[in-house]
Parts: C-alpha cells; structure tokens; sequence
C-alpha cells in the first residue's frame, strides 16, 4: 500500500480540471489510463499484424490496417493527453503497459489474412468492450472524457465492422461466431473459408 501512495505522489498532480473534485479528476485518468495501454497495445498488435499477414489477400488486409493504425495512434495521444489535462502523470512506457495489462498478448505470428482478421475481430471486440464500460464509468464524473471516448468507440466499431466484413457471408452470419480466443477465431474462419 505504501509503495501504491508513493507512486499516487509522483503521479498525481495537485489539481485537475475546473469544476471537477480532485479525486474524480485523477480517478478518471486512472480509468483513463487503462484505455491507453490498451490503444498503445492495439497499436502495436495492428501493425504486427500488418507485418505478418501472408496470402492472396495480402495487399488489401496489409494496406487496410495502416490507417487504423494512424487513427488508433491518434487516440492514444488524445488519451494519454487527456491524463495529463486531468493532472495525472501519463504512463506511456512498454514496462508499464506489460505490468499493468489485464489480457495475453496477441497470439499469432506469421498467418494467412483470413485469421489475423479472425484473431483480431477478437482483438477488437475486448477493446470496444472496456472503451464501453469506461464511457459509463467516466459519464458519472466527466461529460468531457465522455465524450472522448464515446468518439473514438464509434471509430473503433467502424475499423471492426471493416474486419468483419472479411468474415461475413451472404447471409450475415460471421465465420467466427462463438469464438472466444485469438486461436480459436482463426481456426474457424480459416476452416470456413476452405
Ligand atoms: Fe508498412
């Protein structure tokens, strides 16, 4: 506990935005915090993929996750700054995102289009979730941050619906319906595909 007061000391500055308690200020930009290591870890899983997807689709999977990438950067630094605004210090170091994660990192390596989607349908579906619950947590205390996140979930839900749409046949039922890992996802839509 001491070393947690500690660390709230070095982090914590001792203000936060007009008309906000200085307590729900800080405890947005821990909320906060949490959706920027998982921005930051979607980031750097995008372009992973990116890197390692092989097969026919190559170019079209491998040039559409750039701009994701772009506009998921984007959001990390609205966040991160958003932290800052708030009188948090940011955490943006690799150490800190590793030890302070909730999920494994991301699964595969080298693998055909068709299940980097498949894994990262899934990828997406955590982080759309958490984004969610923390519009609702953050609305108690900051429309402003609210809103923040609520703009960037529209935009991730977007960069999903592209991925699903890989997925997805004539009837509108998605290959990977069920799945519950990044493994199991690329199986299915791999095996539907064949
Ligand atoms: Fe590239």
């Amino acid at each position: 506990m001491a070393a947690k007061d500690s660390k709230a000391k070095d982090t914590q500055a001792k203000y936060t935005v007009p008309g906000l308690e200085i307590q729900d200020g800080h405890r947005v930009a821990e909320i906060l915090q949490m959706r920027l290591h998982a921005l930051n870890d979607l980031q750097l899983t995008l372009k992973h993929a990116h890197w390692n997807v092989v097969g026919p689709n190559f170019i079209g999977v491998h040039e559409m996750l750039d701009p994701q990438i772009d506009e998921v950067r984007a959001a990390v630094d609205v966040i991160a700054e958003r932290i800052a605004t708030l009188g948090v210090s940011p955490g943006g170091t690799p150490g800190a995102l590793v030890a302070e994660r909730t999920w494994d990192d991301y699964s595969l390596g080298r693998a055909d289009t068709i299940e980097h989607i498949a894994a990262l349908d899934q990828v997406y579906d955590g982080v759309i979730a958490d984004h969610r619950n923390a519009i609702e947590e953050t609305g108690k205390l900051d429309p402003i941050t609210e809103d923040i996140l609520t703009g960037q979930t529209g935009d991730l839900e977007q960069f999903q619906w592209f991925l699903r749409s890989f997925l997805t046949n004539a009837a509108g039922e998605l290959s990977t319906a069920g799945a519950s890992t990044e493994k199991g996802a690329a199986q299915q839509g791999a095996a539907k595909k064949s």
